[in-house]
């Protein structure tokens, strides 16, 4: 892995755990456990390798539309996750900070994700950016809301507002954009995940289902993103 020019930011869409269980006869939840395995190894890599920050899709606002059962299941896994991980993440210097509304998770979830970002706030390794009960639409309305709310109270004017005040008002404040998108499973859509800061991410769109995704395959998805040329809009001289 040739460290120059690594992403800063990565952000994984972690899609196909339901059709690992299927291909395997397993029930979903367990797809969603052969999850948290690829999961592990690939934020142990981003540590070691010096990704700044790695965002990971978890929880959108749309998946409480799934059964109560994988509902469930997937809140259970939350909390075996963070009772098992925090120790050796917290070990690792890793940040942890959680992206969403943590208000409208069940309170064991909310507390226990509230902890641990308690417990490595101070940590200045890899940011670890769980979203949880994330919409990037829902982030977007809410920045704006804080914006308005700032210019009536008049701590801000409107000729402030630009892209940085907006940066500002993101649960990613103060975190790079980001550099690299990966959806695993074949699926090419955004699904509302980090919509304002992918606005110049290079997208990788590998066919393995996420519990199939192995350290091979992110340094491959690495290695692409070091071979694009990254203009910004504008041309090279
Ligand atoms: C998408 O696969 C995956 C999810 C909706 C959940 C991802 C969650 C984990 C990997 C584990 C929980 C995370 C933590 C931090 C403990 P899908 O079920 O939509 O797959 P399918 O499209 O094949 O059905």
């Amino acid at each position: 892995m040739n460290p120059e020019g690594l992403p800063k930011h990565v952000a994984i869409i972690m899609d196909g755990n339901g059709r690992w269980a299927q291909q395997h006869k397993l029930q979903i939840a367990l797809g969603h456990q052969a999850g948290v395995e690829s999961l592990r190894d690939i934020i142990r890599e981003s540590s070691d390798i010096g990704i700044n920050t790695l965002s990971i899709y978890a929880f959108s606002t749309e998946n409480w539309r799934r059964s109560e059962k994988e509902v469930s299941a997937l809140m259970s896994l939350l909390l075996r996750y963070f009772a098992s991980e925090i120790d050796e993440l917290d070990e690792k210097n890793v940040c942890i900070r959680i992206l969403g509304d943590k208000q409208g998770l069940p309170e064991p979830q909310r507390d226990a994700v509230i902890r641990a970002e308690e417990r490595t706030k101070n940590n200045t390794g890899l940011n670890l950016c769980i979203a949880l009960n994330y919409g990037g639409r829902a982030e977007i309305v809410r920045a704006a809301r804080s914006l308005a709310q700032k210019v009536r109270d008049g701590q801000l004017s409107v000729e402030d507002i630009d892209d940085d005040a907006f940066s500002r008002e993101l649960y990613t404040a103060g975190l790079p954009d980001v550099d690299l998108l990966i959806r695993t499973s074949g699926e090419q859509r955004l699904s509302g995940f980090l919509l304002w800061q992918c606005s110049y991410a290079e997208f990788e769109f590998p066919s393995t289902l996420w519990p199939d995704f192995t350290l091979e395959d992110y340094h491959k998805a690495l290695e692409l993103y070091q071979q694009r040329d990254r203009r910004y809009g504008g041309r090279k001289a």
